[in-house]
């Protein structure tokens, strides 16, 4: 397949593999990379700019294509060492980073520079437009039904996706949502040029989470996320489960008073409980309404290779058989 996404990146399938806290580690990025996609390593997953050097490193011993990095730009009182974090990109050699979370901005002259391409995801078709203006390379354009942060316009991708496509002048990917090749030729349709996933490859062989996150993600239905922390305009649309169906009574009954503090419990410290251990009572985390499209865990060459196999289908028979 060849889309503006495919040759921007040096890559075989327009197939990338959102960053995802502990989910992004070498293992995953490199399977996806390795299948013809574009592997992300997760940033801040690694406590130190030295940690993420050496993710780096190991995931250069597991394949030889082209991986990114993400850069999530939280909003936090102790803003962890992103100049250590792009310096350890820039010496790793890395010539992607997604960014997501905040305006990329400051970064990206140091990032250009070392001819790093920057993919940025947004929730709006204003800051997409922001992204474009301030010299990104594409954005992923991340819809209503996503996992982890929707922003705070509620917008399905059916919507947003020809919108972003009215007014970009960059390539953009359709991000939340995706999962196979009716997906991938819907979003092609829509004027994405390629796809961005993240739950559909948390219920993947390669994925280095416990067992229990993947049989979670493929037990649920499309009916079973929910969206908390709305009041602290900080969106997150998770599994529901024991701490998450704690922390929306806290919601209902704290209403515009609620403070982080008040549901802490719920979300400090919970995804090396969850990704690692497998508790998956243990707090929220995020996972999209996809969820009730997937069924089963494949290896990411398997998934990757049935979505595009689908959408040439689709698009090459089906499709055309209709005109
Ligand atoms: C468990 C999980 C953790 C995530 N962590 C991050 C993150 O740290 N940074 C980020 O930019 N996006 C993160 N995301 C969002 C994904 O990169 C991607 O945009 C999103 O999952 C797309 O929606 P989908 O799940 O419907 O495919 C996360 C998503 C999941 C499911």
């Amino acid at each position: 397949m060849k889309t503006r996404i495919t040759e921007l990146f040096g890559i075989q399938y327009p197939i990338i593999q959102g960053g995802m806290h502990f989910v992004g580690l070498a293992e995953l990025a490199a399977a996806v990379s390795n299948a013809g996609g574009l592997g992300i390593i997760t940033g801040l997953t690694q406590k130190t700019p030295e940690a993420l050097a050496a993710e780096i490193a190991r995931c250069r011993t597991m394949t030889d294509k082209p991986f990114g990095v993400n850069l999530t730009f939280i909003p936090s009182v102790t803003s962890p060492d992103y100049p250590g974090y792009v310096r350890a990109i820039v010496e790793g050699g890395v010539k992607i980073v997604e960014t997501a979370g905040n305006n990329p901005q400051k970064w990206l002259p140091g990032l250009h520079e070392a001819c790093v391409k920057v993919i940025h995801k947004c929730t709006s078709v204003r800051h997409a437009l922001k992204a474009q203006a301030i010299g990104c390379d594409a954005v992923s354009v991340n819809g209503f039904e996503c996992g982890g942060h929707p922003g705070e316009d509620d917008m399905p991708n059916f919507i947003l996706l020809p919108r972003a496509a009215e007014e970009l002048d960059i390539p953009f990917v359709a991000s939340g949502g995706m999962a196979d090749g009716h997906s991938l030729a819907a979003a092609l349709a829509l004027g994405a040029e390629g796809v961005n996933m993240g739950t559909r490859f948390i219920a993947t062989k390669e994925a280095p989470v416990h067992e229990n996150v993947k049989q979670a993600i493929v037990q649920a239905s499309e009916l079973d996320t929910r969206l908390v922390m709305r009041q602290l305009r900080n969106t997150e649309r998770v599994l529901a489960n024991a701490a998450v169906e704690r922390l929306l009574v806290k919601e209902k009954e704290l209403g515009a008073s609620i403070k982080f503090e008040d549901i802490i419990e719920e979300v400090a410290g919970v995804y090396p409980r969850i990704m690692k251990s497998g508790e998956m009572d243990a707090g929220a985390w995020s996972c999209g309404m996809v969820a009730g499209l997937i069924h089963d865990i494949p290896t990411v060459k398997e998934l990757i290779e049935r979505i595009v196999a689908e959408a040439r289908q689709i698009i090459g028979k089906r499709l055309a058989a209709m005109l």
